[in-house]
């Protein structure tokens, strides 16, 4: 299995996003995760269409983007035509699910489902033929620099078992108070794809504490 930093820029400097997205590029980043709120879904206002385009115009990183928004289906196409890769959804938005992970795959990008700390992986389970990855959320939406919620783990576990009981090869993203020290957790527990913010972009070295979390991560690799 592939093991995947997906560094969050809420936490990056948002008046200096090139020189941020330079940081996880020079330390082998593979994806970027773009935290898109709408202050209705989520209490909080972040990034939109605009900025996922010029993102698009200054990297190749893959562009994992969390949709806190409360209409999906009104935006996957901007946001598709915008240069995302990933376009995750949360389960607790509204429309039909199906639906708009089936316009995200015909429109040549990755489907993804979220859930929040206190809906389970089990609702999810039906969509599992649409999604190509479940993200997992270990805060509630909304805001960087939460403390990490260990009954979320659960839904990482429920998620990794099926994966494998079934012969799915879905991948298993976590999100939410995530640093160098407790990544171990979601990783033992079947998570593939780590999003971290605040640890990396709130912290004076960013670029040591994404080789911290790429030399754990890295472990995992060689054990498998
Ligand atoms: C929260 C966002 C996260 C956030 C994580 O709603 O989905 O991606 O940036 O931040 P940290 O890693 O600081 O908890
Ligand atoms: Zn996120």
């Amino acid at each position: 299995m592939k093991y995947i930093l997906s560094p969050s820029l809420l936490s990056a400097d948002f008046a200096r996003l090139e020189r941020d997205i330079k940081i996880c590029e020079e330390n082998d980043t593979k994806y970027l995760h773009i935290d898109v709120m709408d202050g209705h879904f989520v209490p909080n206002i972040s990034i939109g269409v605009p900025v996922v385009k010029s993102i698009r115009q200054c990297t190749d990183l893959v562009l994992d983007v969390h949709l806190m928004i409360s209409r999906p289906e009104k935006y996957i196409k901007a946001f598709a035509e915008a240069g995302s890769d990933i376009i995750n959804i949360h389960y607790e938005a509204e429309g039909d699910k199906k639906a708009i992970l089936k316009e995200i795959r015909a429109m040549g990008k990755i489907p993804a489902v979220t859930v929040k700390p206190n809906t389970s992986y089990k609702e999810v389970l039906d969509l599992c033929e649409y999604a190509d990855m479940f993200l997992v959320m270990s805060v509630e939406p909304g805001f960087g620099g939460q403390s990490f919620i260990e009954k979320t783990l659960g839904n990482v576990e429920g998620l990794a078992e099926y994966r494998a009981k079934n012969g799915l090869n879905y991948d298993i993203e976590i999100d939410g108070g995530i640093n160098a020290d407790n990544v171990t957790k979601p990783l033992d527990a079947g998570a593939n794809v780590i999003v971290a913010g605040s640890a990396i972009f709130g912290a004076k070295d960013a670029a040591r504490e994404i080789q911290k979390f790429n030399a754990v991560m890295k472990r995992y690799e060689v054990d498998q």
